[in-house]
């Protein structure tokens, strides 16, 4: 058992097992050792790395359990790091994004705490997602990371809601579309959209989330207006935002909808007490990164009054999202 000084070491530790993950993704290390173990020797040849710096990052992973040290300097995948390998659409695009411009806005985490504004536009000159906007290919990745972060949240969210009584939806930032897609194969009678900037359009039309049938893809900015439609999906969305800007994005939901029309905001919430919850992590990445916020039952109910909408109830999926389901006030 370690002791505590033990114990803060490893958590300030945290750095240094995150880079040496991104460092193995990239090198494609576990598509190497898919075939089988293989000597640190042959895996620095293959990927143009010195061999000594190479071994002491996958033995500094070993015990971490991505990877297993078989024979002296010999190392095999184990059943976690194989969800690192290209063939998998596990986690191996959101280690990577996470890793790069939000690493290095969260070395500058205190001066959100100092002032609540993201350090993000503090080390990059400009907000997350006009940044994200300039540079397409850190955007594909990002989109790419969602759908590995969505993994079974999109279809458990499809399945738990029921749009029987609706004809067009609306999926306000829907970016790579993949939860559109599981709603429509669901839904045969919907006719969707998927409104979000250019470069969420791009993933979505290039089938980064799946097939989009009867989908019209509209690029635009939520906080100016979104289309109109009967019911609404907003997930993972309202997060990135701080009260103000929710509310707006919300009252626009608001101000497109049908009469009679439904807004469904997809989030996890944030549970009471002091209970490990991954969600706990995601949001202070929201305060450094976008400026925005994991929130509370409760705080959502504020935000929905603020937008001209009422909570009417919640549905708990079979994962750890929620649906928050409000119509008009
Ligand atoms: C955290 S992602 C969530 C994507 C998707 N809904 C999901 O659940 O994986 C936030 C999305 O909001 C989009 N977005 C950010 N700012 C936007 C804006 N001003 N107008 C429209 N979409 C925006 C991003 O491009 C991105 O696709």
């Amino acid at each position: 058992m370690p002791n505590p000084s033990q114990q803060i070491m490893r958590l300030g530790f945290g750095f240094a097992v995150s880079q040496a993950l991104r460092v193995i993704i990239e090198l494609g290390i576990p598509d190497l050792l898919a075939v089988g173990e293989q000597s640190v020797d042959e895996l620095a040849a293959a990927t143009q790395s010195d061999a000594d710096a190479l071994y002491r990052v996958m033995r500094l992973l070993a015990p971490e359990g991505v990877v297993r040290e078989v024979l002296p300097r010999h190392f095999e995948l184990t059943e976690v790091g194989a969800v690192l390998r290209s063939d998998q659409s596990g986690p191996r695009d959101f280690v990577r994004m996470i890793n790069s411009e939000a690493y290095l806005a969260f070395e500058q985490l205190m001066h959100s705490v100092r002032t609540g504004k993201p350090a993000f536009d503090k080390v990059f000159g400009s907000p997350r997602f006009d940044w994200l906007s300039a540079h397409p290919e850190q955007a594909a990745l990002f989109q790419r990371a969602m759908v590995a972060l969505g993994q079974g949240s999109n279809e458990a969210v499809a399945d738990a809601c029921d749009f029987k009584p609706f004809t067009r939806i609306v999926d306000v930032g829907g970016g790579h579309g993949q939860l559109l897609s599981a709603i429509l194969a669901r839904n045969p009678h919907l006719d969707g959209v998927l409104f979000d900037l250019p470069s969420g359009v791009a993933a979505a039309r290039q089938g980064a989330g799946g097939d989009l049938p009867r989908t019209e893809f509209v690029a635009g900015n939520f906080f100016e207006s979104v289309p109109t439609g009967d019911v609404y999906v907003i997930k993972k969305v309202i997060h990135d935002w701080d009260d103000r800007r929710a509310a707006v994005i919300l009252q626009n939901c608001r101000k497109a909808m049908l009469p009679n029309g439904k807004v469904f905001v997809a989030e996890t919430l944030v549970p009471p007490g002091d209970e490990p919850n991954q969600i706990k992590g995601i949001d202070v990445v929201m305060l450094a990164v976008t400026g925005g916020l994991e929130r509370t039952q409760t705080q959502y109910e504020s935000l929905f009054d603020a937008a001209g909408l009422r909570l009417q109830r919640v549905i708990q999926t079979r994962g750890s999202i929620s649906i928050l389901e409000a119509s008009a006030a």
